[in-house]
């Protein structure tokens, strides 16, 4: 089979990496990928955007299996166009991944099916927004309808803070067309828990459990990123919370999608808050997240091509998916002032030593210049291992991180000590 990834970062590093895994799998590309997929893919120089221009090469090569990482391209309609061309594509259509593309629809869908969320309320114009923050006060959470690049959240402590979330979102238009409507959601407290599911449609199954650390610096502090590392399981989801997770959210929402006529195939990506009275819905996202595929797809047993095709056909039900009972870590590398400006370019060093049997470095952010490897991103690679515990994964992976450098580096010292 030939395969294409579309996508260059870390989760795209390591659908990359378990892909070439599979014996059915004799060539993948991706698009436009990264100095670290290179070695068992061949990157080429296409945008994960450009929809016309991917389903054009998967055309051209005969390609028998796209692979979408990034949301983007789903919310914007990939998967119709490569349907519609007879190709064979992963993810959700443009209407499934509205669930990820609108927090509108999905805070709606949730309250339609009573799968337990925030409470909240949608408004389409500042005004009243900012009377309503008004009326109910502080903590609030603030929410940019459309995708804004995981910037569009504000957790709002006091009321200065929310109205003017509202202002740059509604007003100032920072995020452009995403921000037409706000959500203002209830302020939830609890541990932090990421469940992916593949999906086929009709059923969900939910892959082991995650949890990312957003924050920048150690303790959860500092300000929010894409993510500077991830373990699995997350600590903090026992089997009993799983099954409840299962039946009142996943299942309900998988269910719910096909029953308003948009089944939903691919990953789901739910982001749930462990709260007092229940577990709740954060966020859906209609992909796999980065980076907890990083942590994720390392203790998955089973080929995951097959696990694709089986979604992409409708026949989840009848794949056995089998899971390593080993933990994960993964520590992320970040530039020298990530998440605000940094620099590119800076060459890395001690790559392959940091490798071994159970140590797995994913790229996020790098490129090849002058036939060295250098940084080209704020997250620059994850470094995953995997152990018996999650303190003998954590202590590999942080062995291996100390065997690689560039200019700048940074990382989190507590990625699987924190839990
Ligand atoms: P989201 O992009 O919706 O996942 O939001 C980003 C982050 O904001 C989440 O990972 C949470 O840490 C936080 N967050 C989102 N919604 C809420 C909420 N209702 N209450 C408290 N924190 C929230
Ligand atoms: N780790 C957060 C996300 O993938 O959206």
């Amino acid at each position: 089979m030939k395969v294409l990834v579309v996508g260059g970062g870390g989760r795209e590093h390591a659908l990359v990496w378990k892909i070439a895994q599979s014996p059915k799998v004799e060539e993948i590309f991706c698009a436009p990928g990264n100095a670290g997929m290179r070695k068992k893919a061949r990157c080429m120089d296409i945008p994960a955007e450009d929809i016309q221009a991917l389903a054009d090469f998967a055309e051209e090569k005969s390609i028998d299996l796209t692979v979408v990482g990034p949301e983007a391209p789903l919310v914007e309609g990939v998967v119709d166009e490569f349907e519609a061309r007879g190709l064979k594509v992963f993810g959700p259509n443009k209407a499934a991944a509205q669930i990820e593309g609108s927090k509108v629809f999905a805070k709606n869908l949730m309250e339609k099916y009573n799968i337990p969320t925030a409470a909240f309320r949608v408004f389409d114009n500042s005004i009243d927004a900012i009377n309503y923050i008004d009326s109910v006060g502080a903590p609030l959470v603030v929410k940019a309808e459309g995708l804004a690049a995981g910037k569009g959240v504000v957790v709002a402590k006091d009321k200065d803070a929310a109205v003017s979330a509202v202002k740059s979102i509604m007003e100032q238009k920072v995020f452009g067309k995403a921000g037409a409507r706000v959500v203002i959601e209830e302020y939830l407290e609890g541990p932090e828990v990421t469940v992916l599911s593949f999906c086929d449609g009709k059923i969900a199954v939910p892959m082991v459990s995650s949890r990312d650390h957003k924050r920048v610096f150690d303790n959860d502090e500092g300000p929010n990123t894409g993510g500077m590392g991830a373990i699995s399981p997350a600590p903090a989801y026992s089997t009993e919370l799983a099954e409840v997770v299962e039946k009142e959210i996943i299942h309900k929402t998988v269910k719910a999608m096909a029953a308003e006529g948009m089944p939903f195939k691919g990953v789901l990506y739910t982001g749930l808050m462990l709260t007092e009275k229940g577990p709740r819905v954060l966020e859906y996202n209609c992909r796999f997240g980065d980076p907890e595929t990083q942590v994720v797809l390392p203790r998955l047993k089973t080929d995951i091509v097959d696990i694709m095709e089986a979604c992409i056909d409708g026949t989840l039900e009848k794949m056995r998916i089998e899971w390593k009972d080993e933990k994960a870590v993964c520590v992320v590398l970040a530039s020298g002032g990530y998440p605000g400006p940094y620099e590119k370019g800076k060459v890395i060093e001690g790559l392959s030593e940091a490798e071994d049997e159970e140590t797995v470095v994913f790229h996020a952010g790098t490129e090849v210049k002058d036939g060295k490897i250098v940084t080209s991103g704020g997250r620059v690679l994850g470094v995953t291992a995997l152990g018996e515990s999650v303190e003998q994964a954590r202590l590999k992976a942080y062995s291996a991180v100390s065997r690689i450098k560039f200019e700048g580096m940074h990382y989190r010292k507590d990625i699987g000590k924190i839990l």
